[in-house]
C-alpha cells in the first residue's frame, strides 16, 4: 500500500510540473502522448485506491463535478473598483493626488496591463486552493470552485517554505482569444449561433453547471494581487514575484516606473504591442508600489486612492468602402460585405467587414465611395461603425440593396420581419447547392473528410453531383476525371462515402440540412420524433412539444417538409443505405464508468435537475430504469423520495445510494 501511496504521489507531482513548465511558461518537456499515458496511469491508480488521491491531483482538471446553484460566499476583502483616466492630463491629476496624499514622500508606480475577463478571487490555506469566488457585487460572490479548479494554470495547491498559511490571490479568468475563435468556428460549422465576444463567453463558461464542459473550454487566468494579514512583502513588485516564485500565472508585461513620465511611456509603448497578447486588455492599471503608501493612502468608497486605471480609446481608423459584394451561404441567406481599402487596425489588416443585412447598411446611411470608421471593440471582428460624412461628397448616390442573386439571377426574396434577404431558388443556386453538399460532408454530420470544398465544386461543375443524395451514386471512374484524382485519392474518396453509411440518424438529419437546425436541434427531434417518417408527418403542434422547438424551427421543419424534391432527396439517401430513424431517446455514453447498471431516481436532489441526473448516468454508460426490481442495481435516493419504493428495494436487497455517492461514481 505504502509504495502504491508513493507512486500516486509522485505521479501528482510529476504531472502538476509538467502541467505548470507546459501552461505556464509554455515549454514541453514531455509529449502530449506521453503525458497522457501518466494521467492515465493515475486515473486508474486513483479508481482503485479513491482514498489515496491527492488533493491537488491533476485528475480534478477534467471536471465532472455539477453545481446547479453556486453558493453566495461573503468576500474577506471586499472588491472593489478602479478609477478610470481617459488622457494624460487625468493622469497627471491623479498623479498629483498621489503626491499630496504622501506629504512629499518618495514614492514609485508598479504598472500591468489591465486584463478584460472575469475577475476572481482565489483562496489558499495551508497551500491548497479551497475557494474561488466571483466578484458578485464586490462585498459577495459565487463560489466557483469546481469550475476553477479545471483551469490548468492556477495552482491546486502551493508548496513553498515562506507561504503564509492564508492568504487570497485575485485575478482575471479569461479565454485565450485562439480557443474564443476555435469555438466560434465549432458553433459555426454545427450551425449554432455564434458567441459574440471572449469576456462574455469566459463569463458564462466560467457559470456553466458542469465542470467537464468547463474543463473542455480552455480557459486560463493572469493573477496580479497577493492579500493576506501581515505578508511580508514591503511592495506590489516583491508580492508579485512571491506570486511567480510561487508558480502562478503572472503576465510578464508588468513594469515598476519611478515616476508618471515613465507610467506614460509604459501607457505608449503597449499600446499597440497588447494586441498581440493572447486576451483582450482594455487598458493599464497603475499602482503605487509601496505597501504602506498604499495603506496611508487608503479607499474611496468605491476604489483605491492608491490605484488608478487608463483606458485605452477604441481604436477607429477611416478607410476607403471600395465596394459591397454579396455572399450566398448554403440556406440562400444574402451577407453584405464591405470591401474595404486595407488598413492596419488593433493588430491586424482588415480588408472586409459584413454589413449583416439591408437594414444595417440603411442604418449606417452608407453612400458610394463613402470613408467608414471601423472599430474592433471587445470583439475581435471588425466593424463599421459610422461614415466619415466630412470626406462624402455632395453627389454622392445611397446604396441601393441587391435585387437579384450575384449567382443565379434569381430576384431575392425577404419575409416580413425577417432581417436578411434570401435567395430563393434552393436547388438551382450554385453556391447553395455546394454549400449544402459540403454542409453534408462535414465532421459533425456525415463526416467524409476524404471530400474537400475543391472536389465538391469541380463534381457540380461536371455535372457529376447536384445534390447530396448524388455522393452515393458516384464512380470511381467519374472521380478519375477529376484534376489531381489518382487511384488512391477516388478510393479514399469512395471508401469515406461508403463509411458515411453507418452514420447515426441524428447526424444524418443534421447533415439533411434544415434551416435552423443546427446540431443540437437535430439530435433533440431525432430523440423525440425517432425517425423522419414520424418527422416528416409532424404538425406544427407535434413540433413545437419538441424539447427546444420554437416557432422559428417548426415553420422550418414544416417547410421543408412540405416541398416534395426534399422529400425525393431523403428518399434517395435512404435507397443509398442511410439511417433515417434511430432507438435513442438520449445522449450516448460517452465513458462506461457505470458499467451498464441500473439505476432508478427517486426523489429531488441538490445539486441536479432529475433530468440532468438521468443524462448523466446514461452518458456514463448506466441504464435509466422506472420500476423497482430485483434486477435493479442502485436506487439513487433523493430527498422526499416515496416511502414504497424505498421498502421495495430493501425488501428486495437493492442497493440503496445518495446523492454524494453517485457524484463520487460518476467521477469514477
Ligand atoms: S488590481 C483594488 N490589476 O479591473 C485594485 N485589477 O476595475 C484591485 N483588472 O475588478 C484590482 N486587470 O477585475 C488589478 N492588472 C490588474 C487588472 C485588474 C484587470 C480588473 C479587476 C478589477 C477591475 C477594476
Amino acid at each position: 500500500m505504502e509504495k502504491i501511496e508513493q507512486e500516486i504521489k509522485s505521479l501528482t507531482e510529476v504531472l502538476n510540473q509538467y502541467n505548470y513548465q507546459y501552461y505556464v511558461l509554455h515549454r514541453s518537456p514531455v509529449s502530449d502522448y506521453e503525458f497522457d499515458q501518466l494521467l492515465k496511469k493515475l486515473q486508474h491508480l486513483e479508481a482503485s485506491y479513491p482514498h489515496l488521491a491527492q488533493p491537488d491531483s491533476p485528475t480534478q482538471r477534467v471536471g465532472g463535478v455539477v453545481t446547479k446553484d453556486f453558493a453566495s460566499v461573503q468576500h474577506q476583502y471586499p472588491m472593489l473598483s478602479l478609477g478610470n483616466t481617459y488622457d494624460e492630463q487625468e493622469l497627471r491629476d491623479f498623479d498629483a493626488r498621489v503626491h499630496k496624499g504622501l506629504e512629499g514622500e518618495a514614492y514609485e508606480y508598479f504598472c500591468e496591463l489591465k486584463f478584460d475577463g472575469v475577475s476572481i478571487s482565489l483562496i489558499y490555506e495551508n497551500g491548497h486552493l479551497v475557494r474561488a469566488v466571483t466578484r458578485g457585487d464586490g462585498q459577495q460572490g459565487d463560489d466557483v470552485t469546481n469550475n476553477v479548479r479545471t483551469i490548468k494554470t492556477i495552482p491546486l495547491k502551493v508548496s513553498s517554505a515562506d507561504l503564509p498559511p492564508k492568504f487570497e490571490v485575485r485575478g482575471e479568468i479569461f479565454m485565450p482569444k485562439k480557443v474564443f475563435e476555435q469555438l466560434n468556428r465549432e458553433r459555426e460549422d454545427i450551425g449554432e449561433e455564434k458567441y459574440a465576444n471572449a469576456r462574455n463567453t469566459a463569463s458564462g463558461t466560467v457559470k456553466m453547471q458542469d465542470s467537464a464542459e468547463v474543463a473542455k473550454r480552455k480557459l486560463d487566468c493572469f493573477v496580479y494581487y497577493l492579500l493576506g494579514e501581515n505578508l511580508p512583502y514591503a511592495t506590489h513588485a516583491e508580492s508579485i514575484q512571491a506570486l511567480q516564485n510561487w508558480k502562478f500565472n503572472v503576465s510578464p508585461t508588468f513594469k515598476a516606473c519611478k515616476n508618471i513620465d515613465e507610467v506614460l511611456d509604459y501607457i505608449r509603448s503597449w499600446d499597440k504591442k497588447r494586441h498581440e497578447l493572447p486576451l483582450e486588455t482594455d487598458g493599464v492599471v497603475i499602482k503605487v508600489n509601496s505597501i504602506s503608501q498604499q495603506q496611508l493612502l487608503g479607499y474611496t468608497a468605491k476604489s483605491p486612492r492608491w490605484a488608478t486605471s487608463y483606458k485605452y480609446k477604441a481604436e477607429s481608423v477611416s478607410t476607403r468602402l471600395n465596394s459591397i459584394t454579396y455572399q450566398v451561404g448554403r440556406t440562400g441567406a444574402i451577407t453584405p460585405v464591405a470591401e474595404l481599402e486595407p488598413v492596419f487596425l488593433a493588430g491586424t489588416t482588415v480588408k472586409r467587414a459584413s454589413l449583416h443585412n439591408a437594414n444595417e447598411i440603411e442604418r449606417l446611411g452608407l453612400c458610394e465611395g463613402d470613408y467608414v470608421f471601423v472599430e474592433k471593440g471587445g470583439e475581435i471582428i471588425p466593424k463599421v461603425t459610422g461614415v466619415d460624412v466630412s470626406k462624402r461628397k455632395g453627389d454622392a448616390k445611397k446604396i441601393q440593396y441587391l435585387t437579384h442573386c450575384p449567382e443565379c439571377g434569381t430576384e431575392l426574396q425577404r419575409e416580413p420581419g425577417e432581417a436578411q434577404h434570401y435567395c430563393p431558388n434552393y436547388n438551382g443556386c450554385a453556391p447553395q447547392i455546394t454549400g449544402k453538399i459540403e454542409h453534408f460532408i462535414q465532421r459533425k454530420a456525415m463526416n467524409i473528410e476524404s471530400l474537400g470544398e475543391q472536389t465538391i465544386k469541380q463534381l457540380y461543375e461536371r455535372g457529376l453531383v447536384k445534390s447530396a443524395a448524388d455522393l452515393y451514386a458516384l464512380t470511381k471512374d467519374q472521380l478519375l476525371t477529376l484534376d489531381k484524382t489518382k487511384e488512391k485519392t477516388a478510393t479514399n474518396i469512395l471508401s469515406g462515402i461508403a463509411a458515411s453509411k453507418d452514420t447515426p440518424f441524428e447526424s444524418v438529419l443534421f447533415a439533411i440540412g434544415i434551416r435552423h437546425v443546427g446540431k443540437t436541434v437535430a439530435e433533440k427531434l431525432a430523440w423525440h420524433f425517432q425517425s423522419v417518417d414520424t418527422l416528416s408527418k409532424a404538425s406544427k403542434e407535434d413540433l413545437l412539444k419538441a424539447p427546444d422547438v420554437g416557432e422559428k424551427i417548426a415553420e422550418s421543419v414544416l417547410e421543408f417538409f412540405k416541398d416534395e424534391k426534399n422529400k425525393i432527396e431523403i428518399q434517395r439517401l435512404r435507397d443509398a443505405g442511410l439511417a433515417m430513424e434511430t432507438k435513442q431517446t438520449s445522449y450516448e455514453a460517452s465513458s462506461s464508468i457505470l458499467g451498464g447498471k441500473s439505476f432508478l431516481i427517486s426523489g429531488v436532489f441538490k445539486n441536479y435537475e432529475r433530468e440532468q441526473l438521468q443524462e448523466l448516468i446514461q452518458q456514463n454508460g448506466g441504464r435509466i430504469v422506472s420500476s423497482v426490481s430485483g434486477k435493479l442495481d442502485y436506487l439513487v435516493a433523493g430527498e422526499n423520495m416515496g416511502p414504497s419504493k424505498k421498502e421495495k428495494a430493501e425488501k428486495l436487497g437493492v442497493k440503496i445510494i445518495d446523492e454524494d455517492t453517485i457524484t463520487q461514481m460518476l467521477k469514477g
